[in-house]
């Protein structure tokens, strides 16, 4: 087994070690802890972040220019995404606020991909001011390219604008992330009756489309399928080509979508597996320029949350751990477990791995809680763990990605704290910090408006003043 296959376990051991030693110490630890303030803790393995964009980066070397534009809604976090743009990565956004992150992360606008599928006038606007690539999601969102950009000869040169097409070539493993289904709301379906020649039509008619854009789902898309997907694309821009006479189709924008081995420690499958699936099933992908906008397989495997057993008890049988993350940090595994299971690592309060024989108790079935009110609000459940105790810690591994970077604010929970570690020269592990626990004085501002407005001008509140009173 190559050594990296333990570099991530070790890595996360040693920093998970280095907290609870924290988390016992007295008065106001330096580094990180797990405290009643901050109970649930991102951890991010900066290592491995910077591990997986050199793979991805060597894995497809081209002679041609690849652009990797890290998927911005796996990970919102401006010092991550700083570092990725230092690495020389682009950044895909598909919403305004993306798009400016992206942009004080420090990407210039030629490495930035904007893909909405419902950009509004205003949002195009601003893409093509900035001059940044967009992805076309339809026939008339090309029509309001059309307007916007008649009468300008000032298209910033970098913008390579591109067209978005569904090669409707099926589901995967996961329906709600399978983008290629023959009706998915992303992209023009190109088995569609006359929908292949219109594109083609529409790619003649505008010198300035010369992208062609693929994304067939996330996490569930077999190596084939998307290789069957990028294929349909690479053919698609070689006729536009060859019917142009010149080569207006200059980029294949392959998307993301390489799965995560979510059961174990092992990368799998690599970028250099997807590499050599496309140099067998497309190898005309490598004559274009390409861009790539990958978000959890570079992300995912960094990824811990960490968290304290705050109760234990059995009920029906059942062990249930109570603890301070739940759907606040795992939306997509609390609404769909089946989709999204987890792995779940028990380590003792000081920080050591737990297992039955060591800690001479018995592997029982167990739930791992959440703290929110509804019963889904679940980690884990029904999962065989050595019995656990309150004051025990919980890991989850390979959350880099769509996890605690994607709060959701449900019962008011504030957003968890984020750290980056790395091993330091010295063999130490130093800690970052990437993102503040929220403070309540944050929650509160974000439930509403802050200035108690009465909501109506009956008796009972004589000093309620309308927005606006019509009719
Ligand atoms: C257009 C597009 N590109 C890239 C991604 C990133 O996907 P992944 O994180 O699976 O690589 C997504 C995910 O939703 C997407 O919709």
């Amino acid at each position: 087994m190559p050594s990296h296959h333990h570099a991530i376990p070790n890595r996360r051991a040693r920093a998970i070690r280095a907290i609870a030693e924290n988390s016992g110490a007295r008065g106001r630890p330096a580094a990180p802890a797990l405290t009643d303030e901050t109970a649930v803790l991102g951890l991010m393995d900066l290592d491995c972040v910077d591990t997986a964009f050199e793979r991805l980066t060597s894995a497809f070397a081209s002679d041609r220019e690849v652009l990797h534009a890290v998927a911005c809604k796996a990970v919102p976090l401006p010092s991550l995404l700083r570092r990725f743009a230092a690495a020389g990565a682009g950044c895909e956004v598909a919403s305004p606020g993306e798009l400016e992150l992206a942009l004080s992360a420090g990407f210039a606008p030629d490495r930035i991909v904007f893909d909405s599928p419902a950009k509004t006038w205003a949002e195009l606007r601003r893409a093509v001011d900035l001059g940044v690539s967009i992805n076309v999601d339809n026939f008339d969102e090309l029509t309001r390219l059309d307007t916007i950009l008649s009468g300008r000869n000032d298209l910033a040169a970098s913008a390579r604008i591109g067209i978005r097409i569904n090669p409707q070539s099926g589901t995967g493993a996961i329906g709600a992330l399978s983008t290629a289904t023959e009706t998915s709301k992303f992209g023009i379906g190109l088995a569609d009756p006359g929908a292949r020649e219109a594109v083609i039509e529409a790619c003649l008619a505008r010198p300035w489309l010369g992208q062609i854009h693929v994304h067939s789902g996330s996490q569930g898309i077999s190596l084939d399928k998307a290789a069957v997907g990028i294929r349909a694309a690479v053919d698609l821009a070689e006729e536009i080509n060859s019917r142009a006479s010149t080569r207006r189709i200059t980029r294949i924008d392959i998307g993301g979508g390489l799965s995560v081995n979510f059961d174990g420690e092992n990368v799998t499958p690599t970028f250099a597996d997807y590499r050599a699936v496309l140099d067998k099933h497309v190898p005309g992908l490598f004559d274009f320029d390409i861009v790539t906008e990958f978000g959890r397989a570079l992300l995912a495997k960094a990824g811990t949350i960490l968290t304290r057993v705050e109760y234990a008890k059995t009920t029906g049988g059942r062990r249930i751990a109570m603890t301070q993350a739940g759907v606040q940090v795992a939306t997509r595994t609390a609404y769909a477990p089946n989709d999204w299971p987890l792995r779940i690592l028990p380590f003792t309060p000081a920080g050591n791995p737990k297992t039955a024989e060591a800690a001479d108790t018995e592997i029982v079935p167990t739930d791992v809680a959440g703290p929110a009110c509804f019963s889904g609000d679940l980690l884990a459940r029904n999962r065989m763990l050595p019995r656990l105790e309150a004051g025990d810690l919980v890991a989850v591994p390979e959350t880099g990605a769509y996890y605690f970077s994607n709060p959701f604010s449900y019962n008011l929970l504030p957003r968890v704290p984020i750290f980056g570690y790395r091993t330091a020269p010295d063999g130490g592990t130093e800690f970052f910090l990437i993102r503040r626990v929220q403070t309540i004085a944050e929650v509160l501002a974000e439930a509403g408006e802050p200035e108690l407005r009465p909501l109506s001008s009956d008796d009972r509140d004589s000093a309620a003043e309308p927005i606006a009173r019509v009719g």
